[in-house]
């Protein structure tokens, strides 16, 4: 199968036309399934949770998700994306799954980054894995790459993809997404943006690029710039995610000590 990568540079709070961007540049690509930034029609640094509520979508009656849905079909692809969404009062740092079929989940971000804390509320969604019939996908929100719990859970509820939309700004994340793919033996597919914001003075944040494909083995298997706007395809086989044997006597997941991983 294969998984294609986005990585945008979107001005702040042009929605409409940071959607519009986006949907013309997949029109004409092919892949199964493709991985979108976090916030990809926002923008990242809101200033206040009012701002972040003037920009956010309901799920999945919003334009972007509708916009969204309407692109799988076209191009005939599941698609990963990150949107500010709204549900009453509250606003989360979600993502949605999407494709030819229609609305397929959300999630919702559960470890928040910095100031975000004081925009989004913290995610209430479990992490679920998404049985879209060729893979199992599970989501994760850029920052929740620094909680190993997080791609481990879903690593042990079956996902072969975790899917992770991102606006990377800690530096590390690209090398260490290599040992969580290890550990846990999947793929991740990150899609990060480029650019800078400094939308709260003195709080510049630069966003670092490197999109990138990881395959279970701790290979990258793509790489974008850290600069440059970019769409990028990569044929992966899958069922190196299924096979969790190391050798004859080493299996990751069935060799977990879990009596000995207690507190008490
Ligand atoms: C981040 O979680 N977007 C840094």
């Amino acid at each position: 199968m294969k998984i294609g990568l986005l990585q945008n540079n979107p001005p702040f709070g042009e929605v409409a036309n940071n959607l519009e961007h986006v949907v013309r540049v997949l029109t004409d690509q092919k892949a199964d399934l493709f991985v979108l930034p976090e916030l990809f029609t926002t923008g990242y640094q809101f200033t206040s949770r009012q701002e972040a509520k003037e920009l956010a979508e309901t799920i999945p009656d919003g334009k972007t998700t509708e916009a969204l849905i309407a692109l799988a079909k076209k191009i005939n692809s599941v698609i990963v994306a990150g949107i500010a969404e709204l549900e009453g009062d509250a606003v989360y740092n979600s993502a949605v799954i999407v494709g030819p079929n229609g609305f397929i989940g959300r999630y919702r971000k559960a470890h928040l980054f910095d100031t975000e804390k004081e925009i989004f509320q913290p995610g209430n969604t479990p992490f679920e894995v998404f049985d879209i019939g060729f893979a199992r996908i599970g989501i994760m929100i850029c920052f929740d790459w620094r909680f190993p719990e997080t791609a481990r859970t879903l690593a042990l509820k079956g996902a072969d993809i975790i899917a992770h939309p991102a606006n990377l700004v800690l530096t590390h994340c690209p090398q260490a997404m290599i040992t969580r793919c290890l550990e846990n033996g999947v793929f991740i597919a990150t899609a990060d943006r480029v650019g800078c914001e400094e939308r709260i003075p003195g709080n510049p944040l630069k966003f670092m690029g490197q999109s990138q494909v990881v395959d279970p083995l701790g290979n990258v298997l793509f790489r974008a710039s850290l600069t440059q706007e970019a769409v990028h395809v990569v044929e992966i086989d899958i069922e190196l995610a299924r096979n969790k044997c190391l050798n004859p006597n080493n299996h990751i997941f069935q060799d977990r000590r879990e009596d000995l991983y207690r507190l008490e």
